[in-house]
């Protein structure tokens, strides 16, 4: 992997007609989209929908079968680098404390490690996690684990954060304060942020845009802009348009016969 720091810009990202086959089973099909640079959009759809493969196509990890990507205009030939990604699992190293397994990814891209670890400990403020800096991810809590990987996604200031499902795992209230924790976070930094989620109050609570998918194969079939005013609050059906995105979301899902009732 090349090995460089972020620009600490946001990129733009574009999808034209993407096609992803494994073998003979078609994964996406037709999926056109736009993320502009700065913004959050969430990508909500049924399990196998190809949420996961759309995410590793916009990392570069894998290769597009047909149609376009393009990050900032320009067609993706090899990974990006310029990516910070937090997965489902949070993938931590055991031996490594929370603080050092955010150096790994310092270390990893040769970024000096003096002012790496400043902005490390600077993240662990922010997001709440101070007291964990010197403690093995067994001595931590599901929502403490995910803050260390956001932490660890963002050491090197890159232009788009990718986030698959990241707190699929946790409590429902965990998941309202790290919520929160993200938005704030997004709002200082002003990142590109892609968003994957199963859950519609997370991809409304955060999102600038909602990008919905259709079942397999995968293809964006509704887009919703939500204007909500930020930081949104934790309680989000105070605002009465708060139910008509959900609506709207539920009926797309209807339409594909993913909700039946
Ligand atoms: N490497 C692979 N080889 C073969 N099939 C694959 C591969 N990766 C994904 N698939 C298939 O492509 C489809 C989309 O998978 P993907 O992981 O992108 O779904 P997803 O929308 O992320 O689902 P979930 O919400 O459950 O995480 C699934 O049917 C999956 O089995
Ligand atoms: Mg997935």
């Amino acid at each position: 992997m090349t090995v460089n720091a972020g620009t600490g810009t946001a990129a733009s990202i574009t999808g034209r007609g993407i096609v992803k086959t494994f073998g003979g089973f078609t994964a996406v099909d037709g999926l056109d989209l736009d993320i502009r640079s700065g913004e959050f959009v969430s990508l909500i759809g049924p399990s196998g929908c190809g949420k996961s493969t759309f995410m590793l196509m916009a990392a570069g990890l894998i290769p597009v079968s047909g149609g376009e990507l393009l990050v900032d205009g320009k067609a993706l030939t090899a990974p990006l680098t310029d990516i910070g990604i937090v997965f489902q699992d949070h993938l931590l190293l055991d031996f490594r404390t929370a603080l050092d397994n955010v150096m790994l990814q310092a270390e990893f891209r040769g970024l000096p490690l003096g002012p790496a670890k400043a902005r490390a400990l600077e993240l662990f403020a922010k997001l709440g996690i101070s007291h964990a800096v010197d403690r093995y991810p067994k001595q931590l809590s599901g929502g403490m684990r995910q803050r260390v990987s956001i932490a660890r996604a963002l050491i090197h200031d890159p232009s788009v954060l990718m986030m698959d499902e990241p707190f699929g795992a946790l409590d429902a209230i965990t998941r309202t304060q790290i919520r929160h924790d993200l938005e704030m976070l997004w709002l200082e930094t002003g990142k590109t942020v892609v968003f994957i989620t199963h859950s519609i109050e997370e991809a409304i609570g955060l999102s600038d845009r909602v990008l919905v998918m259709s079942p397999t194969p995968g293809r964006v079939v509704d887009e919703i802009a939500i204007e909500l005013p930020r930081p949104r609050p934790a309680h989000l059906g105070d605002y009465p348009s708060f139910n008509t995105y959900s609506d709207r979301i539920h009926e797309a899902f209807r339409r594909f016969g993913v909700i039946k009732y």
